[in-house]
């Protein structure tokens, strides 16, 4: 038995630009996915408690190749045991063995779909975990792209490697195309707003594909978004707090431009940037979810629990730590 975690993230910058090659910087928060491997005879049994903030548990038999047999009427929890069939199916490749029967037990801190990166978090745990109960160790960075592998396979084929490399790697990182690395960054202090909602990001990706392929401008808006990232890289190499709102506050305003912001992740915004936070965003692919605002103070999260549309809120260090074995 092996268990091994990974944590979420929030984007910095640069979601949805990252998509057609923008830079995009996203940051490891401690809120992380845990992931339990123990081989059996045979089959695949996936057990998750907590995917979302507000819990509910799950478990089916299946087999590694095929979705679960039992009826899952929630399409998120059908989507996270897509995610799990995937990386177990590379748990088997990395090892170079076949129909290995496995049972997974998830517990996650993550909201599930909220754009805090679980998909990627319990992607990139279960490969740890699953490689290693097989003997095999792999790399962060093949860890990384492995759960790349995944997520690009569950999404059909849209997603970047933003996710799962920071989730394997830890800290905050850079990701331009296949060009991952870390960076250093000052202290960051997050406060999370989460509306108890989830956006649908293949749909959400499409409509900026859409937007972006009808109007110059909205292309335009896409490759401002880059511009944003570079500043914004100049401002975390001088630990310029004040800039990095400023930036992250441009950056939401353009996504809201590109149609993927939602009321309550605007409300949310607004009164984490009115409670005196540096700057506030959404996070991840929009459409509901999650806002990141830059701050630390009790204040901002009081003024975010009474926003109306706020179901959470919580303060969320950066977490320098990627994957690593539990116990
Ligand atoms: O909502 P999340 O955490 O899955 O983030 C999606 C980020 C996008 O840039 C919209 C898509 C991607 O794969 O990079």
């Amino acid at each position: 038995m092996v268990t091994a975690s990974a944590p979420g993230k929030v984007y910095l910058f640069g979601e949805h630009a990252v998509v057609y090659g923008e830079p995009a910087v996203p940051c490891a928060i401690e809120l992380r996915a845990e992931v339990t491997v123990t081989q059996r005879e045979d089959g695949l049994r996936v057990q998750a408690n907590d995917l979302s903030l507000d819990g509910f548990t799950v478990e089916y038999d299946g087999d590694a190749s095929g979705r679960p047999d039992i009826d899952v009427s929630d399409s998120l929890v059908d989507a996270a045991m897509g995610y799990v069939n995937e990386a177990i199916a590379q748990v088997e490749d990395a090892a170079g063995v076949e129909d290995a029967g496995f049972e997974v037990q998830i517990d996650s801190e993550i909201p599930l779909g909220a754009g805090l990166g679980s998909s990627a978090a319990v992607a990139v745990a279960a490969i740890d975990a699953g490689t290693r109960e097989l003997g095999v160790e792999l790399a962060p960075e093949e860890i990384a792209e492995r759960a790349y592998r995944v997520e690009n396979e569950v999404q059909d084929g849209q997603a970047s490697r933003a996710d799962t490399f920071c989730s394997a790697m830890g800290g905050a990182v850079r990701v331009e195309g296949e060009d991952c690395r870390q960076i250093g960054t000052p202290d960051l202090p997050f406060v999370i707003g989460y509306d108890g909602g989830a956006g649908d990001t293949g749909a959400l990706v499409a409509g900026v594909r859409e937007l972006r392929e009808e109007y110059g401008f909205a292309a335009d808006t896409v490759e401002a978004i880059g511009d944003i990232v570079r500043c914004g890289e100049q401002a975390l190499a001088d630990g310029d707090v004040a800039e990095l709102g400023q930036l992250m506050n441009f950056n939401h305003g353009l996504l809201s431009a590109l149609g993927v912001s939602s009321r309550s992740l605007d409300a949310m915004v607004w009164a984490a940037r009115n409670a005196g936070a540096d700057g506030a965003k959404l996070t991840g692919a929009g459409g509901g979810g999650c806002i990141v605002a830059l701050d630390d103070s009790p204040e901002t999260i009081t003024a975010l629990e009474y926003t109306p549309g706020c179901e959470q809120a919580l303060r969320a260090e950066l977490d320098a730590e990627g994957v690593h074995t539990e116990g």
